[in-house]
């Protein structure tokens, strides 16, 4: 493994030698420079991860090196080597952007340690920010596909919010209409990209790990709080939270939410201290919160907080053409991914997909073409590829659960029976793999997660 490369300026020969010894065995790169402006010429010839650099060097000093080193790579690496008691120039030093600095004669292994420290710092920064630079590209503006004059105003919502760094977005739509896909794309496309894009699905966690999951709690606030641990709303300072589901949220922690949002301001759980936060949050659910507010499970005055920018995602079957372009947009993207060739969808079946109800939105399309480009082997999607609810002549009774066989018996059931048995299927299905189960049940990995220790079966094999 490449373990980054070392720069070693300084112009005394054994020392130099001692150095390039002690990196090289532990498999750096290194290369070395006896003179300020050697050092300098050799910085910019092989952009080293790291420059370890005297201060006291035969024509130029250290602090001069240093600076130049600092316009080329504002975010260059270089630890300075002092005489002993200097701290002054080490002082100068830090100030003119070193890292850190050692004072000779000086212990290698102590050495060793900041330097494989500092190295890993610079291979996190890098990972982060093309980890950040991938996720920003791939939740553009464009990542939403739509032509539809209803999803025409959507994007004008989402660019206005993007840009204005207003409070508070409420996205509403049925399940699979793309309210996640707008979470994300409102976040990546803000200011705040470069800070932390935190979810929690509301739905996933009882309601005492809500609390704790959102706020933190101190040490010793409860039991098994061994440490302090931040909530998300600390975790995601500077960025946005995304609260899915938020329709299920218990009142009690609606008025913690409200409290958050009118103060900016909360108190981890078991603390006294106020912490401060500037975080925007991007809350999403596909109840009508309206119709919640009246059966009083839901606070209006938080509905209200939360309602400053509504966005509302058509239901599927009202964005017309939207379909076509959606599914062809998939069959691109599969066709990618494994590698097929799929012209497109056949004439039958555009006129199918432009009738059909669409109960699951797009993540409903989506499964289907997956599974069809999986399954067959076909230049066009015809009818005959599709699942039988889609050639029926009435879809007026086109209810999902109707594809499952439910029957209640006269003793009646308990519904924790059924839900058990469905998390069972589904990790049968997908032999225990839990992110596809998930997938299969339309839940999150944590809430399958969740109900599967509250049946008991984590840690089983499957
Ligand atoms: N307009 C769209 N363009 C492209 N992909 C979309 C669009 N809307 C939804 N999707 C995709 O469909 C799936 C379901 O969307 P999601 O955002 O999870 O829906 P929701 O959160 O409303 O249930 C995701 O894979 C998402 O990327
Ligand atoms: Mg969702």
């Amino acid at each position: 493994m490449n373990k980054g490369k070392i720069l070693i300026v300084d112009d005394e020969k054994l020392l130099r030698w001692s150095l390039e010894q002690n990196f090289k065995k532990q498999g750096y790169g290194v290369i070395t420079a006896a003179t300020g402006k050697e050092g300098l010429d050799k910085y910019k010839e092989e952009l080293p991860d790291l420059t370890l650099l005297d201060i006291h060097l035969p024509d130029i000093t250290g602090l001069e090196v240093l600076e130049k080193i600092k316009e080329i790579d504002p975010n260059a690496i270089v630890v300075l080597i002092t005489a002993y008691g200097d701290v002054q120039t080490a002082v100068k030093a830090i100030k003119a952007g070193s890292y850190d600095f050692v004072e000779k004669p000086f212990n290698m292994d102590k050495l060793n340690i900041l330097v494989s420290k500092a190295l890993e710092t610079v291979s996190l920064k890098k990972e982060v920010t093309e980890l950040k630079s991938r996720l920003s590209s791939q939740y553009g503006f464009d990542s939403i596909i739509g032509e539809s004059p209803q999803m025409l105003k959507v994007f004008d919502m989402i660019k206005k919010v993007a840009a204005s760094d207003a409070s508070t977005v409420l996205i509403q739509g049925e399940s699979g209409t793309g309210k996640d896909l707008v979470a994300r794309v409102i976040h990546y496309q803000s200011r705040r990209a470069d800070k932390p894009f935190m979810e929690v699905n509301c739905t996933a966690l009882p309601e005492a790990l809500i609390e704790s999951e959102l706020f933190g709690y101190e040490k010793g606030a409860f039991t098994d709080a061994k440490t302090m641990k931040k909530g998300l709303f600390e975790l995601a300072d500077g960025g946005s939270i995304f609260l899915d589901e938020i329709g299920d949220m218990k009142l009690s922690t609606q008025a913690k939410l409200l409290k958050v949002i009118e103060g900016k301001n909360f108190k981890r759980i078991g603390g006294v201290k106020d912490i401060v936060v500037d975080v925007r949050i991007i809350a999403a659910t596909n109840k009508d919160l309206q119709e919640e507010v009246r059966a009083g499970n839901f606070r209006e005055d938080l509905f209200f907080r939360l309602k400053v920018i509504p966005i509302y995602l058509p239901p599927l079957r009202e964005r017309g053409n939207d379909i076509v372009l959606l599914a062809n947009y998939f069959i691109d993207k599969f066709n990618k991914e494994f590698r097929k060739n799929v012209k497109g969808l056949s004439k039958e079946v555009e006129k199918i997909f432009l009738e059909y109800p669409w109960p699951g939105n797009v993540r409903e399309l989506k499964n289907i073409i997956e599974r069809i480009m999986i399954l067959e082997n076909a230049e066009y999607i015809k009818p005959e590829h599709l699942p039988s609810e889609f050639t029926l002549d009435d879809y007026s009774n086109i209810r999902k659960i109707d594809t499952i066989n439910l029957e209640i018996p006269p003793g009646g059931i308990d519904i924790e029976d059924i839900e058990r048995g469905l998390i069972e299927k589904a990790l049968e299905i997908t032999q225990g793999n839990q992110t596809r189960a998930a997938k299969l049940l339309n839940l999150s990995r944590d809430a399958l997660r969740y109900r599967m220790q509250k049946f008991g079966l984590l840690g089983r094999k499957n």
